[in-house]
């Protein structure tokens, strides 16, 4: 049975595209091989895969990187289930990427500080780093009113007549972090439903104070790319750092 993890990864992050030609391009610039960090269920990853690149997909859950080993099978990809802030893989790579602000997961500067230390020890000299950073999220909260749900729309999955809806309820800003709240709601086939509450903490951290620390850890900032919003996702500012 798909573990409960893999199908919310999914729900809530495999629709998500507009990044992917940025993924591709530095892929062709930069050349093999190229690491993954926060790979998920490898959305990225096995896109990549596809196009002939040699990537290695790294991440602390081991259940989402069993799902993409399993997703993955016949290809070249090699998973580390391993912390973005503590990994040794004995290789180094030609690009290593952090989509989808996984970078804002790591905790507060020591954790990126960590982070960018591995990375930079992963990185072949003229190596480049490549991390997606969410610097401003609008705050809202969502209430259901009297004529319905007035937020956005959920993400929807259904899977052997079981009904999966994720919808986002809240950002809600803490000062250091953004809290992204989500209500996860399953219907089973005998419309039993069961309703979760999820938050996510997103480190709030800006592009220049990214390219700061990477200075500290010995990598040199290089020019930024941007990936642009969508309706369903905010756009990003992506802070490339040389080795
Ligand atoms: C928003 S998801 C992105 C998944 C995938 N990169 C994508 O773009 O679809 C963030 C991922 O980072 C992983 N993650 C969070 N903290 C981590 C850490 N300290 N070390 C490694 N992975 C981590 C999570 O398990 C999750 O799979």
């Amino acid at each position: 049975m798909t573990p409960a993890e893999v199908i919310w990864h999914d729900i809530e992050c495999g629709a998500y595209e507009e990044d992917l030609p940025l993924w591709r391009m530095l892929a062709r610039e930069h050349g093999d091989p190229i690491l993954e960090i926060g790979a998920g269920t490898g959305r990225v990853s096995l896109d990549l895969v596809g196009r002939g690149h040699d990537v290695t997909a790294l991440d602390s859950d081991a259940e989402l990187l069993t799902e993409l080993a399993v997703r993955a099978a016949g290809t070249t990809l090699q998973t580390a289930v391993a912390d973005a802030r503590s990994f040794t893989l004995g290789r180094r790579f030609a690009l290593c990427l952090v989509p989808m602000q996984a970078i804002q997961l790591f905790g507060a500067v020591e954790g990126r500080a960590a982070f960018l230390r591995c990375a930079r020890a992963h990185l072949l000299p003229g190596g480049v780093l490549a991390a997606a950073l969410t610097e401003v999220v609008e705050a809202y909260a969502v209430v259901d009113g009297a004529r319905g749900w007035a937020g956005p729309l959920p993400d929807i999955r259904e899977l052997d007549g079981v009904v999966y809806a994720s919808r986002p309820t809240a950002v809600r800003d803490e000062g250091e972090v953004f809290l992204i709240e989500r209500l996860r709601e399953i219907v089973d086939a005998h419309g039993r439903r069961e309703v979760q509450e999820n938050r996510v903490a997103l480190q709030r951290v800006s592009a220049a104070e990214l390219e700061r620390e990477g200075r500290r850890a010995g990598l040199r900032p290089l020019p930024r790319a941007r990936i642009p919003a969508t309706a369903d996702y905010v756009g990003s500012e992506v802070v490339m750092l040389g080795a």
